[in-house]
């Protein structure tokens, strides 16, 4: 069961799902993660996404498809896979619906904190991209680019909004119920 992590920057995508997949042997995919270990490898792709990513900005979905496609194709339908940071855009998510075998997408955690407490995480954090211009120009994106996918997943009846301006382990019990629930209802459990 493909689970999509949807969120703005700094909302704890990335934390809750490192949590869930040791305690639960689920599978984390971050995108995130991914391009910056080509970035640090200085692969080609890494080199083009670099620029994109230091800006703040998406890296295109042509190359961030053809990134995930190949390795969610066969991932088994009854293991649980955090999907954190893709989709971004509608034509990441149709892109990923035509990837993965029908009804494989279960469930989209949709995190939700306020913006202030986004850009305080964030700049206590202090990675690359967390300083303040591009901070604010990742929240704009997201809010332009990636938000109106919290439409697309609630029309098709698959998004659980999660409170996430909360304690860490708070959430995290949120995130095990929830997916435990979509897992019963998909008899997959
Ligand atoms: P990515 O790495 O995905 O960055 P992001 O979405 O901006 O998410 P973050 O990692 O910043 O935040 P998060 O929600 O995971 O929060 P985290 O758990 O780290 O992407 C980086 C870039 O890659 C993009 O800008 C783009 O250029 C490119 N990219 C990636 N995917 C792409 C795609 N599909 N298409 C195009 N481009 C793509 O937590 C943040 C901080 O808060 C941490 O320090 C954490 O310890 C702390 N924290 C977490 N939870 C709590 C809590 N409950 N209370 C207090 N502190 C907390």
């Amino acid at each position: 069961m493909i689970t999509i992590l949807l969120g703005a920057p700094g909302v704890g995508k990335g934390t809750q799902a490192a949590l869930a997949a040791e305690s639960h042997g689920y599978t984390h995919m971050s995108t995130g993660e991914l391009l910056r270990q080509e970035v640090a490898e200085s692969t080609e792709l890494g080199k083009s996404a670099d620029t994109y990513m230091s800006r703040g900005d998406l890296v295109p979905d042509d190359i961030m498809v053809k990134m995930v496609a190949g390795r969610i194709s066969s991932f088994p339908n009854e293991k649980v896979l955090l999907l954190d940071g893709f989709p971004r855009t509608i034509a990441q998510a149709a892109a990923l619906e035509e990837a993965c075998t029908s009804g494989a997408i279960g469930l989209s955690l949709y995190f939700t904190a306020p913006e202030a407490v986004l850009t305080d995480r964030l700049l206590s954090r202090g990675r690359q991209d967390d300083t303040l211009e591009v901070i604010t120009h990742r929240l704009g994106v997201y809010a332009k680019t990636t938000e109106p996918l919290v439409k697309y997943y609630s029309d098709q009846g698959l998004l659980r909004e999660i409170n996430s301006d909360r304690a860490v382990d708070d959430i995290q019990a949120d995130v095990l119920a929830t997916v435990s629930g979509a897992l019963n209802q998909s008899n997959i459990a």
